[in-house]
Order: C-alpha cells, then sequence, then structure tokens
C-alpha cells in the first residue's frame, strides 16, 4: 500500500468499526510490527535523502493521525457500545464467606448442653506440672498407670520452682484438682481443651486432641445423678433416644471406675461398623472421685462425694458426623471443612 492508499482506508475503516476487537485489528493492520505504516517508515533509510525528507514527515503525521483517531474511538466504543446492559435482575455473584470448623460447632454445642444443666464451663493450662497431672490425682511416680498416659515432658530447664517436672497435660483431669484447690463445694464444672500424648499417629489417634472434663461434687452425690446427667448430656447431643451402660473400668483418680458406654447413634443397636456389631461405642473413662483426690485438695472425703468423667471430643465429633479419621480435623483440608 501507499501511502495515499492507507491514508484513503485507514480512517474509513476505523469510522465503520463497531467494536474493540475490530479497532486492534485495523491498529495492527497499520501500526503493527508488520504494518502497512510501519513498514513505509522502516523503509525510509532507504531511499535517496530528497524522498526521504518529503516522505519522511508525511508519513510520521499519517502516524500520528491515524493513533489519535484510534484512540478516540476507542474512547467512543468503551463509553458508548461496550458496556453490557445493566440487569437488575439477574442474581447476584456469590460472595464466598467462611464458617465455623465443625469442631467449633460441636464444642458450642455441648456448651450449651452443660449450661442449661447448670454446669460452669472453665478452662485449664496446657502445659501442667507432673503434680496435677498425675500425683494428685493418685497416680504417683513409679506407679504403673502412668503407663496409660504417653507423655511428652518438657526439658528440665524448665522445672518450676520446686524442681516438678512440667508436661504438656495428657489429660484434661488435672483441672478438677485446680478447681477443687480454689472452690468449695457444691458446685458442678466441665471443662474442655486440648490435651497431648506422645503415640504414633493413625485414623484414630493424633499427638494432640480434647477432651472435656466433666466433675460435680456435693453432700450426697451418687451414681443415680451421675447416670442421669450423662443421658440428657448424650440424648440431647445426638437429638435421640440413647442407651447408657456402665463397665468395670480402672482409673486412679475414681473409686468405682467405670467406662461409660452409650448405645450406637448410627445403628440404633442393629449393628454396624461403626459399632462393630455390639450395639455399644466405648465414649468415655468416668468413676466417683476417689478420696485420695479429695485428700489432695484439702477436702474431707467423709463429707464430700462427687463424680467426674473425661470424653475425646474429636470422637464424638467423628461419630455424629461420619468422619473416618481423626487426622482430617487438623488437616487444613477445605474439601473436608466446606462438607459443613
Ligand atoms: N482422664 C482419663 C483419660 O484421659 C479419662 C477419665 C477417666 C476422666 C475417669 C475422668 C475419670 O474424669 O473419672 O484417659
Amino acid at each position: 500500500m501507499t501511502i495515499e492508499e492507507i491514508n484513503q482506508k485507514v480512517f474509513e475503516e476505523i469510522g465503520k468499526c463497531k467494536d474493540l476487537k475490530t479497532l486492534e485489528k485495523i491498529r495492527i493492520k497499520y501500526l503493527g510490527r508488520k504494518g502497512e505504516l510501519t513498514n513505509i517508515l522502516k523503509s525510509l533509510k532507504d531511499l535517496p535523502i530528497e524522498q526521504r525528507k518529503k516522505i519522511g514527515p508525511i508519513s510520521n503525521n499519517l502516524k500520528k493521525l491515524i493513533e489519535n483517531a484510534l484512540d478516540e474511538k476507542r474512547l467512543y466504543l468503551i463509553s458508548n457500545h461496550e458496556l453490557e446492559p445493566l440487569d437488575l435482575s439477574l442474581p447476584g455473584k456469590k460472595i464466598p464467606h467462611g464458617h465455623l470448623h465443625p469442631f467449633t460447632t460441636l464444642e458450642n454445642k455441648i456448651e450449651e448442653i452443660f449450661s442449661a444443666l447448670g454446669f460452669e464451663i472453665v478452662e485449664s493450662n496446657e502445659i501442667e506440672t507432673e503434680y496435677y497431672n498425675f500425683d494428685a490425682l493418685n497416680i504417683p511416680a513409679n506407679h504403673p498407670a502412668r503407663d496409660m498416659w504417653d507423655t511428652f515432658w518438657i526439658k528440665n530447664d524448665f522445672q518450676s520452682k520446686n524442681k516438678e517436672r512440667f508436661l504438656l497435660r495428657t489429660h484434661t483431669s488435672p483441672i478438677q484438682v485446680h478447681y477443687m484447690e480454689t472452690h468449695q463445694p457444691p458446685f458442678r464444672i466441665v471443662s474442655p481443651g486440648k490435651v497431648y500424648r506422645y503415640e504414633s499417629l493413625d485414623a484414630s489417634h493424633d499427638i494432640q486432641f480434647h477432651q472435656l472434663e466433666c466433675l460435680m461434687v456435693d453432700e450426697n452425690i451418687t451414681f443415680a445423678n451421675f447416670k442421669f446427667i450423662v443421658l440428657s448430656f448424650f440424648q440431647q447431643l445426638f437429638s435421640k433416644k440413647i442407651n447408657v451402660q456402665f463397665t468395670p473400668s480402672y482409673f486412679p483418680f475414681v473409686e468405682p471406675g467405670v467406662q461409660i458406654n452409650i448405645s450406637c447413634p448410627r445403628c440404633n443397636q442393629k449393628g454396624c461398623s461403626l459399632c462393630k456389631n455390639t450395639g455399644w461405642l466405648e465414649i468415655a473413662g468416668a468413676g466417683m472421685v476417689h478420696p485420695n483426690v479429695f485428700k489432695a485438695v484439702g477436702y474431707n472425703p467423709k463429707m464430700w462425694r462427687g463424680f467426674a468423667f473425661g470424653i475425646g471430643l474429636e470422637r464424638i465429633a467423628m461419630i455424629k458426623y461420619n468422619i473416618p479419621d481423626i487426622r482430617l480435623f487438623n488437616s487444613a483440608d477445605l474439601r473436608f471443612i466446606k462438607q459443613f
């Protein structure tokens, strides 16, 4: 194309152009790297000086005119034609927003149930001394029951004043001692929190998990009070009729010690993989508070009676929400979280 031809065509094309895409094509056709006008500008250097003096300014001028025309047209298209008409009846864009972790939802629900039953919710330390985690709970050093809890010990440089060793609490039971040291009965408390075990990981074991400790102390507490609280709690938690069974067990801080079993809420005792066809699920360790624990906190064991239990909260969440692997809770896998 000659300069004249370009001059004739380009402005007509820009004038007719109706959208930004075509406008861009026109720009490339004339001003692109291999564009018509670009070619002429590139070839200027090969022309004799006389011609160059004539054609040079003309083509540079034309380039400016084309650029201006393209800019103007672009603005025109953007402001007049390219905007989509606004349809107010279309559904809005979904704004993603977060929600509570299933575990938090469960914890809130559990606290709500116990509050309604008159329990105070208290929290306690995750770093404990050997005394609170073991000795005061009637588990002296060298007692074989210490093997029940694989412990994370904290390095000796952090020994407490009386040279006691620190550890990450292996259960929430130390709260019993802390609370009784600073309060007088009657009272009823629950205490949820993190606990730590030096264990190998699998689908039902994690090194960090949550327990809920329950303790009720009064003058005449009996197993009947105990059973009522446990039943009320589980029936409200699973929103259905649940049967409860106590079987003998051993924990040094209770006497008698029991294991609480609940009827399997998934199959209603018909038998399923969750309850391994037994119809029952082992759900908590429990018992009547041992006189030695009362003595350790300065209570008269002849005067006071109490029950206590400790439940694994992940286990409850796994049963309630059908979660197959405990490691999913802390996996930060959004595909898991988003299901709830
Ligand atoms: N602390 C025990 C554990 O982690 C569970 C437990 C058993 C808690 C009996 C209690 C209890 O309060 O009375 O294995």
